[in-house]
């Protein structure tokens, strides 16, 4: 399931990572890939460890945490820190898989659940789309700055050459606390189906508690805390 949540961060928030970032260190984007990933990337990211990276990544985790559509459709059990990276003319990502383990210190986490944050504007590049493979075919996203887009870790994915100006964003993983992303995907359809038909008929509504009641029981029997 590749889901889209808007306004993830407001225009201030998006700026003031720009002007943060515009004054970071940046590393060669090999440093956090696998062996595989590492021959097909070429980007610059922040260095894991900054300053400057963890003071984002408390901004965008809070903003998260905070935001329902994000919960539903990932049902974060952990968050990895958000990392920053860019790609400027000639740079891209060639398909690859995420790595299914990751460290964040001494925490060893599986990546059920890849996100990116935009932090440039659309008009302000050309190229660079993020392409996700699934079932259905390639999609090509390219999300407003402080969007957000949520797939699944286990899906082929790239990012396409950048022919003009300069992507900037955020990437982490979550594990969630339903591993299966068709599973996942159910929850996340009733629980939309649900929201919707409370503010038709009413959050009281016998039919409405039921379904609240099913999405529970069914979460409850998926899930790992
Ligand atoms: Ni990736």
């Amino acid at each position: 399931m590749i889901v889209h949540v808007e306004r993830v961060l407001t225009p201030d928030q998006v700026a003031l990572c720009r002007h943060k970032l515009s004054a970071a260190s940046w590393i060669d984007g090999r440093a956090t890939a696998g062996e595989q990933s590492a021959r097909a990337k070429r980007n610059l990211q922040v260095p894991e460890e900054s300053e400057v990276a963890r003071e984002l990544g408390e901004l965008i985790l809070g903003s998260l945490g905070r935001n329902p559509a994000f919960v539903s459709a990932a049902l974060p059990l952990r968050v990895f820190p958000p990392l920053f990276n860019r790609y400027d003319a000639g740079h891209a990502f060639d398909t690859h898989v995420d790595n299914a383990i990751r460290f964040s210190g001494p925490v060893r986490f599986r990546t059920d659940v890849s996100c990116t944050l935009f932090l440039t504007d659309p008009g302000d590049y050309d190229g660079g789309e993020l392409i996700v493979e699934d079932a259905y075919g390639e999609h090509a996203i390219k999300l407003p700055a402080g969007d957000l887009i949520v797939y699944p870790a286990s899906s082929l994915h790239r990012v396409a050459p950048i022919t003009r100006g300069s992507r900037w964003s955020s990437f982490f993983w979550a594990q969630s606390m339903v591993r299966s992303d068709e599973r996942r995907t159910l929850l996340h359809d009733l629980d939309t189906t649900i929201q919707a038909l409370s503010v038709k008929v009413g959050q009281g509504d016998r039919q409405v508690v039921a379904l609240a009641g099913t999405y529970n029981n069914l979460l409850r029997m998926w899930a790992e805390v």
